[in-house]
């Protein structure tokens, strides 16, 4: 087939229309609108503006995304195919380079460099042992808990889903404790894309390096050992920088994952029945979130590697396609009878081969983090009006900018006993759990080993307080 030139032939069905902005206050407020909108005016594939100056497509179309995601031959993960840069248009200072710069990482891959790099992270993260990290994570969510003043109120995105996944991850790579602030200090900034960013990424790179020489000679049972030894073979800068994007992918969603499910949790009344004999469980509440406010709501991307039609629209080689997750979600050929009730078949972990290697991981940090919240704080409730909770002006991901609480009482967790809390209803068979160790079933840490590493955890914590 051959396809007409849209740049040149203004008389031809597949000339691209303006791009809407796909950034400020229009996705922070309310993107179901935003992404209904471009819907009924463009159809599933919808032409965006990401800055000025620089166009996109965004795939709003459930079964368009499944097309985009597992079709590489047209559709690659090599950002070095965008038209944009190559033509200059791209601002030395634009907030879209750090997204967007091609890194040898298995998120810039296509077919058998990714497969390659793919099963050594999947392999790695599957040897993750679940009873372990819902420990890790409890101590985590429980140090940062006790360090808050005495007065019942806390903002949970800054003194909570901020620096839970960070603590998590500095574990999961076992750094010693004097490591664990340098780490933590150094993503913060990377991930904030302060001015410090360039400096930041650099010193991660050394310090990452410097693991990685290090495990080599002295392997332990961490993911950066795992890695080390796993048959792929990957050189040490492979290493480097295939930690970086498990650390860094990693965090952001995990923090926005945890966000929008405790405001869930606390703002719609189906959760709140629990206590009363409801059914809603945090596990539902999960998923829901994953439906309606996909931590990562659209995902850069892809680049055309020739010209085609996808959605009824003329895509030409090297235009970029962003993955519409949370729009998606909203497209009603993705929802069953019964809506979305019961059903994962949502778009939040992205789909085809770059799908996210880390559900299940993931889940259960984000499970236990809110299990252990709502466990010690079992009033826990808002300290603002809901309507009054904002939203982070960020294209890529659905973040509250904060999320102020108010509680009395802190119950401690029980040593060796199973978890519950107020909000998991006594009668259910743990709908939860794709995790092999559920929230309800699994024995909680013994008293002693909790202290042992009171220590870790609690210069971790003391050092973020002061910064
Ligand atoms: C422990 C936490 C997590 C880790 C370590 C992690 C790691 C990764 C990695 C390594 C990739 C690249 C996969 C590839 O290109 O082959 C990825 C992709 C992705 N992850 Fe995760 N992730 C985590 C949590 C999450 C969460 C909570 C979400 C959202 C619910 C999420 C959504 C995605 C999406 C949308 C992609 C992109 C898929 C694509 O490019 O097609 N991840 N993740």
């Amino acid at each position: 087939m051959t396809l007409p030139d849209h740049r040149t032939d203004t008389g031809c069905p597949y000339t691209r229309a303006q791009g809407s902005p796909l950034h400020g206050s229009a996705v922070a407020e309310n993107p179901h609108s935003l992404y209904a909108r471009l819907r009924a005016q463009h159809g599933p594939v919808a032409p965006v503006e990401l800055e000025p100056g620089v166009e996109a497509w965004l795939v709003l179309g459930y079964q368009e995304l499944l097309e985009l995601t597992r079709n590489e031959q047209l559709f690659s993960k090599d950002a070095r195919r965008w038209r944009v840069p190559q033509e200059g248009r791209l601002r030395a200072d634009s907030h879209l380079i750090p997204m967007t710069t091609w890194r040898p990482t298995l998120q810039s891959m296509d077919g058998s460099a990714h497969h390659r790099l793919s099963a050594a992270v999947a392999d790695t993260l599957a040897r993750i042992d679940h009873k372990q990290l819902r420990e890790t994570t409890e101590e985590a969510a429980l140090a940062l808990i006790e360090s808050w003043g005495p007065d019942g109120t806390a903002d949970l995105v800054t003194q909570f889903t901020r620096r839970l996944p960070l603590l998590v991850f500095t574990r999961l790579v076992d750094l010693p404790p004097e490591d664990g602030p340098r780490l933590v200090g150094l993503i913060t900034d990377l991930v904030d894309s302060s001015k410090d960013s360039q400096p930041a990424a650099a010193e991660f790179f050394g310090l990452l390096m410097d693991l990685v020489i290090s495990r080599r000679a002295r392997p332990g049972a961490d993911l950066v050992s795992w890695l080390a030894a796993h048959p792929a073979a990957l050189s040490d800068e492979e290493m480097v920088h295939n930690l970086m994007v498990v650390l860094v992918a990693g965090n952001e969603s995990v923090i926005n994952w945890i966000g929008n499910a405790v405001r869930l949790l606390l703002t719609d009344r189906r959760f709140r029945t629990t206590l009363t004999g409801g059914r809603a469980t945090v596990s539902d509440a999960l998923d829901e979130v994953l439906w309606r406010d996909p931590p990562i709501q659209n995902f850069p991307g892809r680049w055309a590697v020739s010209d085609t039609v996808l959605g009824g629209q003329y895509i030409s080689a090297g235009d970029m396609l962003i993955l519409g997750l949370a729009g998606a979600n909203d497209d009603p050929a993705a929802h069953g009878p019964d809506g979305i009730s019961g059903n994962r078949a949502h778009l939040a972990w992205g789909a085809g081969r770059h799908v996210c290697p880390a559900q299940d991981p993931a889940r259960l940090i984000v499970e236990t983090a809110i299990e252990t919240l709502l466990h010690c704080l079992p009033d826990l409730q808002l300290a603002i009006p809901a309507h009054e909770l904002t939203w982070r002006p960020s294209p890529w991901s659905r973040a509250l900018v904060s999320l102020p609480v108010l509680y009395s009482a802190f119950v401690p967790p029980r040593p060796d006993s199973p978890e519950r809390t107020a909000w998991t209803p006594q009668t259910s068979s743990s709908p939860s759990s794709s995790t092999p160790s559920g929230p309800t079933s699994t024995p909680r840490t013994s008293g002693s080993a909790q202290a042992g590493r009171r220590h870790w955890w609690s210069s971790l914590v003391e050092w973020w307080s002061g910064r």
